[in-house]
């Protein structure tokens, strides 16, 4: 299957090449294409560069936003109309960083980044918020453990965008688990419980269950 990804930088790149490892054909596109053209040459056959954001949609059956959350509503506004239909997976966490690289929140306390970003999408796009739970080194740590996975955590409130974020959370190398709904996004973001966790299967089931 094709999934597009916006956005080839830190998170970007890492999930592009795992979802590339595990099968996935990939349309890459990024803010002046230059990274995305490094990226897609690295990866080989499986990636082509877009021409741009929504070229990267075109025969996509899913979309990967791996953007920083101050960008994210103006690219969602730019792809509009072609997003409804497709999954569209963030994994942004709704923080900035400074001059001094010190993080802060961009949303009000409390307010799902989750929830927030369904507000900006078009009707008809299905929504989970995934892949953003584990810093870019740790992810390309985790994957394809053996004899068991780790987990990736992610939420959504449309039962068709779980299935579909499941296959691409394995196809990356992990073993997806289900966190809630768009207000449990929260757990998944910098600050949160299941931030930065690499778990086994059965410790990720019994975190969802006990909270
Ligand atoms: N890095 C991590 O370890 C990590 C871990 C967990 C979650 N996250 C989340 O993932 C998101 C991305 O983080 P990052 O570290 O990958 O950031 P990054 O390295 O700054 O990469 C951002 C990417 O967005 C692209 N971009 C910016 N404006 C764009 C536009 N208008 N259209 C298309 N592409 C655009 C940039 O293009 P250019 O390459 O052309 O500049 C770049 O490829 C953030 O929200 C962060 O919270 C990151």
């Amino acid at each position: 299957m094709t999934t597009a990804v916006i956005g080839t930088g830190g998170l970007g790149s890492v999930i592009a090449r795992q979802l590339a490892s595990g099968g996935e054909t990939l349309r890459l596109s990024s803010a002046d294409t230059a990274s995305a053209r490094a990226l897609a040459a690295q990866i080989g056959r499986a990636a082509v560069v877009a021409a741009g954001n929504r070229d990267a949609l075109r025969g996509a059956d899913a979309v990967v936003l791996a953007l920083r959350f101050t960008v994210l509503k103006g690219v969602i506004d730019e792809l509009a109309g072609p997003l409804a239909g497709k999954l569209v997976v963030v994994p942004s966490n709704p923080v900035t960083t400074d001059a001094h690289g010190n993080l802060s929140r961009v949303l009000p306390e409390g307010q799902s980044s989750g929830k927030a970003v369904a507000g900006w999408l078009p009707a008809g796009a299905r929504l989970a918020m995934a892949f953003g739970t584990l810093p870019a080194d740790l992810l390309v740590s985790a994957s394809n453990r053996s004899p068991e996975p780790a987990v990736l955590f992610y939420a959504t409130d449309d039962e068709r965008a779980g299935e579909e974020v499941e296959r691409l959370i394995r196809t990356a190398g992990f073993e997806p688990v289900k966190a809630g709904g768009l207000e449990q996004s929260g757990r998944l973001e910098v600050g949160g419980d299941l931030h930065g966790l690499v778990a086994s299967p059965a410790e990720a089931r019994s975190l969802i269950r006990r909270a």
